[in-house]
């Protein structure tokens, strides 16, 4: 066990509700390093909020184990886990200046005040509020608020940087602003930080590694590009970025045959099992996924590749988008060129194709 490292093994949590009892967390098993920035991931009700509080010790497991540095964290209250947390809502102290909420935690702690405020300053500087130290959190934008929160969060060198969607009430363009800082002050304290999300961009730019979660378990961890270039099942492939999904059979030796007849053999490959072929409507026994900007598109009929007819083309600047009908798809293909294709429009019938490496294959017949 490494100094720093925060383990969760076997984590469940099961709620009772007048309904019956709703399994929320599921056998959660994780890994986090000392100064990793680890991403929870998934869609709403996924279990992320449940797993954040049961690690802070605001919520008890129903079963499992959580310990950070070796040390089992379950006799500690949240209190004593030394964690800086940081929610959607700011809830910051609204009688109490920008320096005398971010120095909250340490005068709570009993922090000599000369330190304190050597402390908080310098992370006010880090944080861009500098010059805002005496002002009160109404006269603060949003933006503002959550730097705070933030400051606050960090002030007492917690073990843990436990962060609930925080960046969720901005807009867009300080939602990306907000998150570099964040992980540029995570990185300039060297302080594990837990992230929960349930925008795939938000965890792929900011993350180490990103955890993937569905309906209380833990679907996948990896890095953003291992996560988005070979995700393990359909759920994953389909919920990172976008994706294309070709109905095909099993050839043996590696090889899939797609529904237009064209034999590849898929640059990775993974079990296929009944449950997510049913969920997304494969009635084959494979799937191969391929991600847009891997697909190729011409005009020509092509003697290997996969028919379709134009049906929309979408010039987006950098980006040129196709939505490609295609019987031998499951729904409307998508492809991404960075420029558009000369002689190809609405309505053209068009031959696409990929390098057979960029595919990844669910193959049904090899589930367990
Ligand atoms: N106190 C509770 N009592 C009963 N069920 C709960 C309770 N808290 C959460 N749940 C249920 O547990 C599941 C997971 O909830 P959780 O809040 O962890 O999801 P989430 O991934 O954070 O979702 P969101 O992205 O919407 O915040 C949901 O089905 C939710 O309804
Ligand atoms: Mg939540």
């Amino acid at each position: 066990m490494q100094v720093g490292t925060l383990s969760v093994r076997g984590l469940t949590k099961v709620f009772e509700t007048k309904d019956g009892p709703v399994t929320a967390v599921d056998d959660v098993n994780l890994e986090v390093a000392s100064g990793e920035f680890f991403s929870l991931l998934g869609p709403s009700g996924c279990g992320k909020t449940t797993t954040l509080r049961m690690i802070a010790g605001l919520e008890t497991s129903t079963s499992g184990t959580i310990a950070f540095g070796g040390r089992d964290l379950a006799p500690l209250p949240s209190a004593s886990r030394n964690l800086g947390m940081v929610f959607q809502s700011y809830a910051l102290f609204p009688h109490l200046t920008v320096l005398e909420n971010a120095a909250y935690g340490l005068r709570v702690r009993r922090t000599p005040s000369v330190k304190v405020k050597e402390r908080v300053v310098h992370l006010l500087e880090l944080l861009g509020l500098g010059g805002l130290h005496g002002r009160y959190p109404s006269d603060l934008s949003g933006g503002q608020q959550q730097r705070v929160s933030i400051a606050r969060a960090l002030a007492y060198e917690p073990d843990m940087f436990l962060l609930d969607e925080p960046l969720a009430n901005l807009d867009a363009k300080l939602r990306v602003q907000m998150r570099e800082e964040i992980r540029r002050i995570q990185k300039e304290l060297g302080v594990l930080a837990l992230y929960v999300t349930h925008d795939q961009e938000e965890a792929m730019s900011v993350s180490d590694r990103i955890g993937v979660f569905r309906l209380g378990k833990l679907m996948q961890v990896g890095a953003p590009t291992e996560i988005y270039r070979n995700p393990t099942t359909l759920f994953v492939a389909d919920f990172i970025g976008k994706i294309n999904f070709f109905p095909a059979a099993s050839a043996g030796k590696g090889d899939v045959t797609l529904g237009s007849g064209w034999s590849v053999r898929p640059g990775s490959r993974h079990p296929l099992s009944a449950a997510e072929a049913a969920g997304f409507g494969v009635t084959s026994d494979a799937v191969v996924a391929v991600r847009p900007e891997h697909l190729a598109i011409e005009r020509h009929p092509a003697e290997d590749g996969i028919p379709g007819r134009v049906r929309r083309r979408l010039f987006l600047g950098s980006t040129t988008r196709y939505f490609v009908t295609c019987d031998a798809s499951l729904k409307e293909v998508i492809v991404e060129t960075p420029r558009p294709i000369e002689g190809v429009g609405e309505g053209d019938g068009v031959t696409l194709s990929f390098d057979p490496s960029d595919g990844i294959a669910y193959v049904g017949s090899e589930s367990p």
